[in-house]
């Protein structure tokens, strides 16, 4: 601040001259309104309007001079600094206004964009390869059945001529609800759907039912606790072992292609007599690599055959269980491995894949509907 002014003459104020106040507002309203945006505004408010700006610092100088001096100078900065003040307010709303607007344009969302460019989610292979299995058969005039997830020990063993002390009952393949004596499993197997549907359909049966089946099998490269099976059921009159060996061929020609032949290997199920495990000539090398000096197969591990899971003639026991009149009707049934079928007929070389869902693995059957 200057030195106090005792023989005062505002002119000699150079800061306080009316051409001096009117250069510094007009230097101020032209950079005001140079502002090209907001961060460049700021800059020119402090030079212009700030603490340390032209016409603060004049208006400091004020206080300088003598009483009569004061209200002049006074008015005319007071005047430059409300006209600046002003201009500051109108070009501040103005660049807000337009970055708003720009804001407005830059982060526009187009929703007429195309929208397959987000990763379309994928059904689990094992969802169709399931329902491919089933579809061979509803082709052939089958229908769906279906049976709970929870189901009563009833139905998943004793119905199915399970004895009481069947070691499949056991806790260590079992999954029991709450207590080994609640009366309620994890179904073991689809099996118990041929009883739920035997007891509530008109005779004849010709069923097919996909679903997930639990046993206390450690998850290792071809076992999951948690696993499916495609189960078929057929009783009718006249009915026996050769028409279940038709139904199998077909189901292998609908799946996997003409011309592969299948085999029977005797086995025990309680619930049905005679039983077999079944088993399809490799879709891969058909047969071959099972020759002396052939190429080995990983799909068979050089077998020549793989295996598709259990069936027989449905055991009377079980059909006299549900109420049919074993004298006039007769029946197959058969129980298929879905995960291993998807596993062989894809190369998939371990069961962790199937349920890890990790996306990189199920994506590539995206395709598939
Ligand atoms: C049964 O479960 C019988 N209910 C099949 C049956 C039905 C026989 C009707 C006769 C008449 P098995 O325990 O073998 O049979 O299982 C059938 C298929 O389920 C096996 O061939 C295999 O493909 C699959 N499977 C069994 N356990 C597992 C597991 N832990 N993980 C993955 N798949 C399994």
């Amino acid at each position: 601040m200057s030195a106090p002014n005792k023989s005062y003459d505002p002119v000699e104020v150079a800061s306080l001259r009316p051409d001096e106040v009117t250069r510094m507002r007009d230097e101020a309203l032209a950079a005001i309104a140079a502002a090209a945006d907001l961060e460049a505004f700021k800059q020119v408010r402090l030079a212009h309007a700030g603490d340390r700006s032209p016409l603060a610092l004049a208006n400091r100088e004020i206080g300088a001079l003598p009483p009569h001096a004061k209200a002049d100078a006074g008015r005319r900065v007071g005047a430059a600094r409300k006209q600046i003040a002003d201009a500051l307010k109108t070009r501040q709303a103005e660049l807000e206004d337009e970055r708003d607007r720009r804001v407005l344009v830059d982060e526009a969302v187009d929703v007429t964009l195309p929208w397959d460019r987000a990763p379309r989610g994928a059904r689990h292979p094992l969802t169709t390869t399931a329902e491919r299995m089933a579809d061979v058969f509803i082709s052939m005039g089958f229908e769906l059945a279906e049976g709970p997830e929870v189901e009563a020990e009833w139905f998943n063993f004793d119905a199915l001529n399970f004895p009481p002390g069947h070691p499949a009952r056991d806790m260590q393949d079992t999954l029991f609800v709450e207590s080994e004596d609640s009366g309620l499993v994890l179904r073991t197997h689809t099996s118990p759907v041929q009883i739920r549907a035997l007891l509530s359909r008109e005779l004849p049966v010709y069923v097919v039912c996909t679903g997930k089946t639990f046993r206390t099998d450690e998850l290792d490269a071809t076992h999951s606790p948690v696993f499916h099976q495609m189960e078929g059921l057929v009783v009718d009159e006249g009915i026996g072992m050769a028409d279940l060996r038709g139904a199998i061929d077909a189901f292998v020609t609908g799946m996997f292609g003409a011309g592969l032949r299948t085999r029977f290997r005797p086995s025990y199920f309680p619930f049905t007599e005679p039983s077999a495990e079944v088993d399809m000539q490799c879709f891969v090398c058909r047969g071959g690599s099972a020759e002396p000096g052939a190429p080995p197969c990983r799909t068979c591990k050089s077998e020549g055959w793989i295996e598709l899971g259990g069936c027989g003639v449905v055991n009377p026991r079980v059909l006299t269980a549900c109420g049919v009149d074993t004298d006039r009707y007769s029946g197959w049934a058969f129980g298929l491995g879905v995960d291993r079928t998807l596993m062989f007929r894809h190369g998939v070389e371990d069961m962790h894949d199937m349920v890890e869902g990790d996306v990189r693995f199920t994506l590539p059957f995206g395709m598939e509907i």
